[in-house]
């Protein structure tokens, strides 16, 4: 097997290692007293770490990693998709016990909740149109749309700070992760636009 084979595998593996280990302990019943809390919390840090290993390809491939660091990118993407939606079903499932009448309730009347799932149907749109046949039919449009994950990523940041309210250590540790992330965003487009007007000025 060749050693890029392999090393995706190693990383598909360790992805899913989470859902292994909070699987087992759901199985064993030794995820503490309250069992659904630490399963919407740990889907929930999971999804937010994923959302950031995604975030953090481009800047390592243009840092040295090259493009064989690319693919992982959509990996660590759908990862993120994978614990979201487990994140929500354990809140359909548990927190709401299913009582259908009041999803709309609580997505329109508490704060952290319509944040969330806002996020939450941007990363499924996302998702759908990862595959290789949305991203023909979309054409040049599929980059721009794509562009929705660094929404994704600030109200996933805004979605927790709200949970946590007083004690932000949590959220400042992502925080500091994610604005550099963003930053480095802001900063290739103005060079790439500083070095486009300069082309422009000179061949005219
Ligand atoms: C991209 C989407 C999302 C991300 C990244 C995310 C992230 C998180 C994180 C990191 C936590 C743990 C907070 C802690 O440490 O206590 C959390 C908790 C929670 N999330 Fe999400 N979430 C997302 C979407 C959603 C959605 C769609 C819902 C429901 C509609 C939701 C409902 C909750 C609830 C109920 C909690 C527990 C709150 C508590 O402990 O009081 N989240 N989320």
């Amino acid at each position: 097997m060749r050693l890029a084979t392999a090393l995706r595998w190693i990383i598909f593996g360790m992805s899913l290692l989470p859902f292994i280990v909070l699987t087992l302990g759901a199985v064993n019943n030794s995820l503490g007293p309250d069992p659904a809390d630490t399963l919407i919390q740990e889907t929930g840090e999971w999804t937010f770490r994923f959302l950031l290993l995604s975030l953090s390809i481009t800047p390592l491939r243009n840092l040295g990693a090259g493009p064989r660091v690319f693919p992982y990118r959509r990996t660590f993407g759908l990862f993120a998709l994978f614990y979201a939606s487990l994140h929500f079903l354990i809140y359909l499932l548990f927190l709401l016990q299913l009582r259908w009448s009041e999803i709309s309730e609580d997505i329109l009347e508490r704060p952290y909740i319509t944040v969330g799932f806002t996020a939450y149907l941007i990363l499924v749109l996302l998702g759908v149109t990862s595959v290789k046949r949305m991203m023909r039919r979309l054409g040049r449009y599929w980059k721009p749309l794509h562009k929705l994950v660094y929404l994704v990523n600030i109200l996933a940041l805004i979605h927790l700070s709200w949970i946590l309210r007083t004690d932000l250590t949590e959220a400042v540790i992502y925080a500091s992760i994610l604005l550099p992330l963003l930053a480095y965003r802001v900063y290739k487009y103005y060079i790439g636009k500083t070095s486009r007007q300069f082309h422009s000025s000179t061949s005219s």
